[in-house]
């Protein structure tokens, strides 16, 4: 059976959709079988995503499914089931996809509201559904100078959060690569291999 690594947030716009498409493609590169199902059925910038790269004739090597075309008995030979999810999702969604995951990922930039948002989550997973062993924080969009990332990181390992050691750091390659609806290694920007490295270390610390 597939790994089950759901991407969720409780703040909308903290970098799900852009760590979900990369992931998978990171995955994929690693030679590992991953789909990607959107479950974001407002917004879809999963699917909007896959899409337009394939308008543009150079497909995600990856499938982006909408939530209602899965046919579970497809999933069972794959190695990665990636899961992104609207912002702020309802409970009783939270609660199935807590049910179903195996892994929660939870970005969140390292300001302070982002992270009072992101521990509120934890606080809820703990609570309700049991699942905040399964769930991890990821910091995004973290600022390439200065430590406010590293204080971040710290300040929730203090207050027992499961952290990942591996930052996804702020770089405009990421906006360039949801422009041109494509995987940041296939940018032209200076900053296109730490971006992508990034996301590959991610990628190694999950799977
Ligand atoms: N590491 C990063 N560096 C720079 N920009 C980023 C990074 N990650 C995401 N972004 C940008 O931040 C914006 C929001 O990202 P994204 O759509 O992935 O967030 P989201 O959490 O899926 O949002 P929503 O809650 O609306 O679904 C986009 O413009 C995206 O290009
Ligand atoms: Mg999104």
């Amino acid at each position: 059976m597939p790994t089950v690594l759901a991407i969720t947030s409780d703040k909308g716009g903290v970098g799900k959709s852009t760590l979900a498409v990369h992931l998978a493609g990171a995955l994929t590169e690693r030679g590992l079988k991953a789909v990607l199902i959107d479950e974001d059925g407002r917004v879809g910038t999963s699917l909007k995503w896959a899409a337009r790269a394939t308008q543009r004739g150079c497909p995600l090597p990856f499938p982006v499914l909408s939530a209602d075309d899965v046919k579970p008995k497809r999933l069972t030979d794959l190695d990665v089931v990636l899961i992104d999810t609207e912002g702020r999702p309802k409970r009783k969604d939270l609660r199935a996809l807590a049910t179903q995951a195996d892994l929660l990922l939870i970005p969140s930039g390292p300001g302070t509201l982002e992270l009072d948002a992101a521990r509120g989550l934890l606080d809820y997973l703990d609570d309700e559904v049991s699942a905040a062993r399964r769930a991890r924080v990821v910091l995004t969009r973290v600022p390439v100078q200065g430590k406010v990332g590293k204080e971040a990181s710290e300040d929730l390992r203090d207050s027992g959060v499961t952290v990942c050691n591996t930052m996804i750091r702020n770089f405009t390659a990421y906006q360039r690569a949801a422009e041109l609806a494509t995987l940041v290694r296939e940018v032209r920007d200076p900053r296109t291999v730490p971006a992508w490295n990034d996301i590959l270390a991610l990628s190694r610390e999950l799977i």
